[in-house]
This record gives structure tokens, C-alpha cells and sequence, in this order.
């Protein structure tokens, strides 16, 4: 209807093809040799920096800027791509989960109470990621959660903890599992049966993402429902020291285990009238496990037994699938997307991406939606990406089969919006290899130009951009920005996302000689964008989206 309608824009034309490209964290940072971006060699973002400086800027994409409780909460793909592409911020699930456990009002809800009524006879299970990370969980929301819920009636309590040291530096999980055994510890003192129950690492154990790899989520099935794995152990914290000394492995990465008691048996499995939590606030890594705990049809794996079960996550994590159906804390409620508005105002859309990010220029672009808004104008294309391998050994990924799909949609001339996201400074950077991020970063910068050359043939208007930090720095480092030593005297690695801006230029032949980065918004951020690349649609955007980062000034 009406509500939908955009303004026209008072300059700018309809019509031209707008490229949207979204470098998969890619950020800013001073040169130097553990700068991944300024190491290799990336001839076009760099011909975009030193361009005209009225095409190129910074904005911001960590902090309250993205919706993030605090300014020291880096950025992730999650809260970016939701900026992005809606336009506006919102509180996101770290900062409502944390308002929720202040305010008890978690304890109210639909959700908990649904999982409170196991409490009498059953365990109360909560899976989820154990780091102080903040991109998809917190340990101090947990240990709230666990303190809660006891003091509500849990009476026995099994974590089924995933190891980080991706948002976090790796070997970190054994301090989260020894602060988490604590915890546990006080509340067996106070007479509850509360114990760590089974664990993995997080890309190898629950946490796969867009269906790229069934088998992971499978793993975590069988450790924390059949309470089967191919390690015992008697302690998590042992159980993660000892794991950690495998060949080529990683908190990441760690193999799954169960704990058992002195007989042998796992003190976890999940059985029927259990209730089950799963922790993380944010989706992506979640929905796998979320289907697989709450579908009766289900084909993916062969789960063996299906225990009924109260299961509640965290979050809703997909408010179109309903799923999961209860949830403790509501999610953000991102409507009116610029998807949305483009596509209702006639805009032909194409995203593309490969699997492990296809759902980043989708699902979270589109508020965490999944689907179209109108088939009939929209193609979503998503490349298979390699799975079962840590993307340190194909650091090209799947750049150049992204480039050459979105060249084809641009030069087809059926498409108004191509949109992209190239990943491979982000899931590269994550694995903490510098050498094959340095190339990674290439392969992304070589997409780019693909994509920038269907553009220039078609007389179009790219916006090149990134959602947060990541390649530009991959050395943890101390307050002054030195970089930090372990004991053996070597450099600690940082897999994580950044503090750090990130670029954004727009250029093209069809962008009006007239347009530039307006000066009066230094503290623009990601929420910015939409505004932005409405207007190189030839609309205004809504009133209440944060402004538009460019002005047309008459030449
Ligand atoms: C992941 O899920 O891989 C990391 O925790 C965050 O990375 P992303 O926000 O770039 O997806
Ligand atoms: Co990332």
C-alpha cells in the first residue's frame, strides 16, 4: 500500500544499477605488519582511498553505533548487516538480554515459565557458547541465568558448553570453563545439581551456520542429547586442557566430550521432560540446533531420540519460522527494511553470497527474515562453500564465483540492486593465519574489481563498504597499542573482529558528478548506509532512518 511508497529524490535519478558490496570484515587501521589489508596487495580499495576524498570515508560499526550495550563491544556481521540494511538502530540481543536479567522481567515471561515447568521432575539444560565474547552469547548473562533459574526451582542443572576463541583469543575457554565450574561449585553447595555436562568447540561442535554443514550440528546431538562423544572425562576443565594438546586443533575446534561419573556414565544426556535453553543471543549459529530441538519432521541427520522436551531459546531467533516457538527475551523487532521499501517501490534485488555468509545479505539484511518480500523482483543466490575445512587453506573461498555471478546479474540488466557480501577477510582473519589472510584479502579486492568493471560497463554506481573490523589487525594488543607477548615470548594472535571503522566509497559512471560525502555527519556509522544507497536508487528514504551520508551539490 501507500505506507510503502518512497519520495522521489530531488536530484537524483532512477534507474541506474547500484552495486551494494559488503567486504566481510574488512576494516581501517595504520599500516603496519599485522595489518592483513595493508600487507597484501589490493590495488582497487586502495585506488578508492586515495581517490577523492568526497567518495571515501569512515564510519563507525562497533558499539552503540550497531545497537551493542557498550562502546567497547566490537563489531560483528550480525548487528552490521542488520544497520545496514535497515537503516536505523536497534537495541540488539546482548544489550535486551542484559535489560532483561537486570530487570528480572526475564523470569516473567511465556518462555521461562514454559521451561520452569520442568523444574519439579526434570533437568534444566542450557547449550550455548562459554566466552565473554559478546557476538553471540555471554558467560555473565549465563551464570545470571543459572543463579536464576535455581533460585526459581532448577533443582538439577547440566551446560552443554561450545569453546570460543574466535570472538576471543584461543586457549581463553580454559578460564571461562574454570569461572563457569565455579559457579557451578557454589550452587552444589547450596544443594543444587548443577554440573557442566558435555562440550566442543564451537566450529567443529553445534555452531554451523546457513545449513553449510549438517554434520557439525549432529555432533553436538549426539554429546548433548544421546550423551555420546568420542572423549570422557570426569572435569570440563581437564577435558579442555587435555583436548587442547590434539594435533592441529583450537578452542575452535575442539573435539567434542562428555562427561561422565564415576561409573562411567554421561551426567547429561538430555531425556524426555527436560527443559533445554539454548543461550546465544544471536541466530545464525543457533537455527540448526533450534530446528533440530523443535521439529518433528526432520531429515537432516538421524538424531535416534527425540526427548520431549520445554525447549526456549534465548532469543526468538526467526521471527518468519516462529523458531524457536517459546523464548525468554524478545527479539529486536527490525521492521520496514530498505529491502523491503526497494523491492515495494519496484526495485529488481540480487544478493549473493557464498554459504557461510549468504545469510548475512539476506536473512539479517532483511531484519532476520528469511525469504523474499516479492519473488517476482528478487533472486537470492547463494555458492556453496567448501565445508569441512578451516578457510586458512582456500583463502580465495569462493570470491571470484560471487564476482562473476554478480557481474552476470549486473551486465543481465535485470537487476536495479546487486548486493554482496565478500567473506574472505573476515573468515580468514577468524582462523588467525596471516599469511593466508594477506591473500585472502586480495582475492576479495580482485572480486571487487570484477564487480567495479560490470558496473563501469553498464554506466552504473557502486557503494563499496565493509560491516565491521577484522584482517586489519590480527595481533592482540595491550593499552598503548603494542603488540602483546605470551609467555614463550610469542605474539598472541587475534582471530576476533575489531573496534575499528570502516570504509565506505561510492563512485561509478552513472553517480551525478554532483554527489559527495556530506562533512557535517563525522560520526556516521552503518546505519547511515541505507539512506545513502536509497538516494542512488532515486529515492529519499523514510524520515525516521538514520540521514543519508551524501549531499549533491550543484557544479
Ligand atoms: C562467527 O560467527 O563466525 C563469529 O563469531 C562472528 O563472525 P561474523 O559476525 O563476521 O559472522
Ligand atoms: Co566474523
Amino acid at each position: 500500500g501507500d505506507a510503502w511508497k518512497l519520495k522521489d529524490h530531488p536530484k537524483l535519478p532512477k534507474g541506474k544499477t547500484v552495486a551494494v558490496i559488503v567486504l566481510d570484515g574488512w576494516g581501517e587501521a595504520k599500516p603496519n605488519e599485522y595489518n592483513a589489508i595493508s600487507v597484501a596487495e589490493t590495488p582497487v580499495m586502495d585506488s578508492l582511498k586515495q581517490g577523492a576524498p568526497e567518495h571515501w570515508r569512515l564510519i563507525k560499526a562497533h558499539g552503540n553505533a550497531v545497537g551493542l550495550p557498550t562502546e567497547d563491544d566490537m563489531g560483528n556481521s550480525e548487528v552490521g548487516h542488520n544497520a545496514l540494511g535497515a537503516g536505523r538502530i536497534f537495541a540488539q540481543g546482548a544489550k535486551l538480554v542484559d535489560l532483561a536479567l537486570a530487570s528480572g522481567k526475564i523470569y516473567d515471561g511465556e518462555g521461562f515459565k514454559y521451561v520452569q515447568e520442568c523444574f519439579e521432575k526434570g533437568t534444566l539444560h542450557l547449550i550455548g557458547l562459554v566466552s565473554d565474547g559478546g557476538v553471540h552469547s555471554r558467560l555473565d548473562q549465563l551464570l545470571l541465568l543459572l543463579k536464576g533459574a535455581a533460585e526459581r526451582g532448577a533443582k538439577r542443572i547440566r551446560v552443554h558448553a561450545l569453546t570460543d576463541g574466535r570472538d576471543v583469543l584461543d586457549g581463553s575457554s580454559v578460564g571461562f570453563m574454570e569461572t563457569l565450574e565455579n559457579d557451578l561449585a557454589k550452587l552444589r553447595e547450596q544443594g543444587v545439581d548443577a554440573r557442566v555436562a558435555s562440550g566442543g568447540g564451537r566450529m567443529y561442535v553445534t555452531m554451523d551456520r546457513y545449513e553449510n554443514d549438517w554434520d557439525v550440528v549432529k555432533r553436538g546431538w549426539d554429546a548433548q542429547v544421546l550423551g555420546e562423544a568420542p572423549h570422557h572425562f570426569k572435569d570440563p576443565v581437564e577435558a579442555i586442557k587435555k583436548l587442547r594438546q590434539e594435533p592441529n586443533t583450537s578452542d575452535q575446534y575442539l573435539a567434542p566430550f562428555v562427561i561422565v561419573d564415576d561409573n562411567g556414565k554421561p551426567v547429561g544426556p538430555i531425556l524426555d521432560g527436560d527443559a533445554v535453553v539454548t543461550f546465544n543471543f544471536r541466530a545464525d549459529r543457533m537455527v540448526m540446533l533450534a530446528k533440530a530441538l523443535e521439529y518433528e519432521d526432520f531429515d537432516k541427520f538421524d538424531r535416534v531420540r527425540v526427548p520431549k522436551i520445554h525447549y526456549a531459546g534465548m532469543l526468538q531467533y526467526d521471527g518468519e519460522l516462529k523458531l524457536p516457538n517459546k523464548y525468554l527475551v524478545s527479539p529486536p523487532e527490525i521492521d520496514r527494511t530498505s529491502g523491503e521499501y526497494l523491492v515495494r517501490n519496484g526495485v529488481r534485488t540480487f544478493a549473493c553470497s557464498e554459504t557461510v555468509k549468504f545469510g548475512h545479505v539476506t536473512f539479517f539484511w532483511n531484519g532476520n527474515r528469511s525469504g523474499y518480500f516479492d519473488e517476482k523482483l528478487e533472486e537470492y543466490v547463494e555458492i556453496p562453500s567448501d565445508s569441512g575445512i578451516t578457510f586458512n587453506v582456500k583463502p580465495k573461498m569462493k570470491a571470484l564465483e560471487i564476482a562473476e555471478r554478480t557481474r552476470d546479474a549486473i551486465l543481465s540488466h535485470k537487476f536495479d540492486q546487486v548486493r554482496v557480501n565478500i567473506p574472505n577477510s573476515d573468515m580468514v582473519g577468524h582462523t588467525g593465519d596471516i599469511k593466508a589472510t594477506i591473500e585472502a584479502c586480495k582475492a576479495a579486492d580482485d572480486g571487487v574489481k570484477m564487480i567495479l568493471e560490470a558496473i563501469e560497463q553498464v554506466g552504473g554506481i557502486f557503494l563499496v563498504t565493509a560491516d565491521h573490523g577484522n584482517a586489519e589487525d590480527m595481533v592482540k594488543r595491550n593499552k598503548k597499542g603494542e603488540p602483546l607477548l605470551d609467555k614463550n615470548g610469542n605474539i598472541q594472535i587475534l582471530t576476533s573482529h575489531t573496534l575499528e571503522p570502516v570504509p565506505i566509497a561510492i563512485g561509478g559512471p552513472g553517480l551525478l558528478p554532483g554527489v559527495r560525502f556530506r562533512t557535517d555527519l563525522p560520526t556516521g556509522g552503518l546505519a547511515n548506509v541505507a539512506a545513502t544507497f536509497m538516494n542512488l536508487h532515486g529515492f529519499e528514504a523514510p524520515s525516521d532512518y538514520e540521514p543519508t551520508l551524501i549531499e549533491v551539490v550543484d557544479n
